[in-house]
């Protein structure tokens, strides 16, 4: 290799070394900006979703998500506890938990989601919930149905309750391996609406023809959008869907980004969320 060949090589490698560079700081600084600014924001999401042979006399049922709280220590109690007192003083007609109430099974959490989610005694509606893939992270999502109950949750896990002449079905989570859809479904009432609870969003693609309605959490919006829009870091089944209303899905679908975080304890440009839906008929 002749001397200039050998400059040309160790220049490239030097503006490529500091290219990576610069993305390390800038990730890092993008990492530290959420974390100190917007994992803390929480967003009371208002959207009135046209939702098709929704019937009349219910135009206007109004459903507040909480989706993925990922409780796990005093700052997502703290996170949560806030999220409950914005669904309370939406004075909903039904509050959903659609899965990964808890981080991880470890000692103290069902102290902590009873501390978190202590505001819905004071609910003067139903409150549903269905696990998510987190709530089997070393544990069963059925452990938190005694804390549940005392809070007055009902906890789906591919079963069905009706309340206010809508079938709200249930599903366990996908990625555990607990999902049976049908079962739940065909259990339903098919004179009234079905409403598919189900964590995992990208599961929309596989329901039947015949849900009014499915709601999700799991892809916390993807926690990290990049300014032109793009997530880098989604989730299993939380990638395709991944927050707001998709009305064109198999089944129409909105999808929440949620309450709390996973992996690094940080958001970017993707607020946590509260939902509050209005259903009126399209
Ligand atoms: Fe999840």
């Amino acid at each position: 290799m002749d001397t200039n060949t050998c400059r040309y090589t160790s220049s490239v490698g030097l503006r490529l070394d500091r290219f990576l560079y610069a993305m390390a700081a800038i990730g890092a600084g993008a990492l530290l900006y959420g974390a100190l600014y917007e994992t803390d924001k929480l967003k009371t999401e208002r959207r009135r979703l046209r939702i098709r042979r929704w019937p009349e006399r219910l135009s206007g049922y109004k459903v507040v998500l909480l989706a993925d709280a990922h409780v796990r220590d005093e700052k997502s109690v703290l996170m949560t506890k806030r999220a409950v007192e914005l669904a309370l003083a939406e004075h909903p007609d039904l509050i959903v938990i659609p899965g990964d109430t808890i981080a991880y099974w470890k000692k103290g959490v069902l102290d902590m989601v009873s501390e978190a989610f202590s505001g819905l005694r004071k609910a003067d509606c139903p409150v549903l919930a269905v696990p998510g893939n987190h709530d089997y992270f070393a544990g069963d999502a059925q452990w938190l149905k005694p804390v549940f109950e005392n809070l007055g949750v009902k906890l789906l896990s591919n079963e069905s309750a009706v309340i206010d002449g809508v079938n709200w079905v249930g599903v366990d989570s996908e990625i555990a391996g607990r999902a049976d859809p049908y079962g739940a479904i065909f259990d339903c009432d098919p004179s009234l609406p079905i409403v598919v609870i189900w964590h995992e969003p990208d599961m929309v693609d596989t329901l039947p023809f015949g849900p009014e309605l499915m709601l999700s959490g799991h892809s916390h919006g993807g926690q990290f959008i990049m300014p032109w829009g793009w997530a880098p870091a989604t989730s299993k089944l939380g990638s395709k869907y991944l927050s707001g209303f998709y009305s064109q899905t198999p089944v129409p679908l909105y999808v929440s980004r949620g309450i709390g975080t996973t992996g690094p304890p940080a958001r970017l440009f993707c607020p946590a969320e509260v939902s509050v839906l209005t259903l009126i008929p399209g």
